[in-house]
């Protein structure tokens, strides 16, 4: 992929990005002329109709997918929280994430200890030693996130990753993945279906269209996420967040029919 002079110091960098799938003879356009830069510590949420092309950006972000056009630049590493937890199934819950931590270069000694925490920090205390099969969709999409977890990545992809969980767990989450994006400095960019968890968690959305799959509006989130509602809970109790909440519902409606 050549360099342009748009290429920044950001993260990430698209630039007039286009993704086809399919043979010449079918082609699918499934992203067409998206331009995007996130910088280092932001919060990014993408939203949009089923279809649009989500998937797709975060894929060509991680290096998945190659652009048929333009620029894309990723400068840091990448972990990626893919939409289905794409375990291994011939390796435990705990293997699972020692594979990660192994390649991240953890010394044998603090596996253990090692993929416990992080298998806490996700609620799966004790679950070391289970079968991935054996686990809920919910718990295998918990454990893929401690696993892109493991190697500490500059740059965390997720795509609907908590889609699967239910309400109480999901909200646990989301603080995790908050407070972790605001104590490392990580970089997100985060893919969703519900305005509100894009308002609760982003600090930049872009909302998108389909057909094809492009970037029609940016809302700037702006919530002050330090003044004794740094919870999840409080801050949804805001007026601010309800006013947001609703604009972007609003125009992920217009995104979606026209
Ligand atoms: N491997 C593929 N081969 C052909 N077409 C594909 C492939 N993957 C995705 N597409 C098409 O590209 C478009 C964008 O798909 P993508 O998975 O990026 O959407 P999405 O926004 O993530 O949707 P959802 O919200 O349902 O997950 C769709 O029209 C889809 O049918
Ligand atoms: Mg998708």
């Amino acid at each position: 992929m050549p360099r342009s002079d748009t290429t920044t110091g950001a993260d990430i960098t698209l630039d007039g990005v286009c993704v086809r799938y399919g043979g010449k003879k079918a082609p699918v356009t499934a992203v067409e002329d998206v331009s995007l830069r996130v910088e280092t510590g932001e919060f990014v949420v993408l939203v949009g109709p089923s279809g649009c092309g989500k998937t797709t950006l975060l894929r060509l972000v991680a290096g998945f997918e190659r652009s048929a056009r333009g620029v894309v630049d990723v400068r840091r590493s990448v972990g990626v929280v893919f939409q289905q937890p794409r375990l291994f199934p011939w390796r435990t819950v705990g293997g699972n994430i020692t594979f990660a931590l192994t390649r991240h270069g953890v010394p044998r000694d603090q596996l253990r200890a090692r993929a416990e925490a992080l298998l806490a920090r996700v609620g799966l205390t004790g679950m070391a030693g289970r079968r991935t099969w054996e686990l809920s969709g919910g718990q295998q999409q918990r454990v893929a996130i401690a696993r892109a977890l493991a190697t500490e990545p500059q740059v965390l992809l997720m795509d609907e990753p908590f889609a699967a969980l239910d309400a109480l767990t999901r909200e646990r989450l989301q603080e995790e993945v908050r407070s972790l994006a605001d104590a490392t400095g990580t970089t997100v960019l985060f893919v969703t279906h519900s305005a509100e968890e894009a308002v609760l968690l982003g600090s930049r959305v872009l909302v998108m269209a389909a057909g094809p799959g492009r970037i029609v509006a940016e809302i700037p989130v702006g919530l002050d996420r330090d003044a004794g509602a740094a919870d999840v809970a409080g801050l949804r109790a805001t007026p601010d967040f309800s006013r947001l909440r609703g604009e972007l519902a609003d125009v992920m409606r217009e995104a979606a029919t026209g």
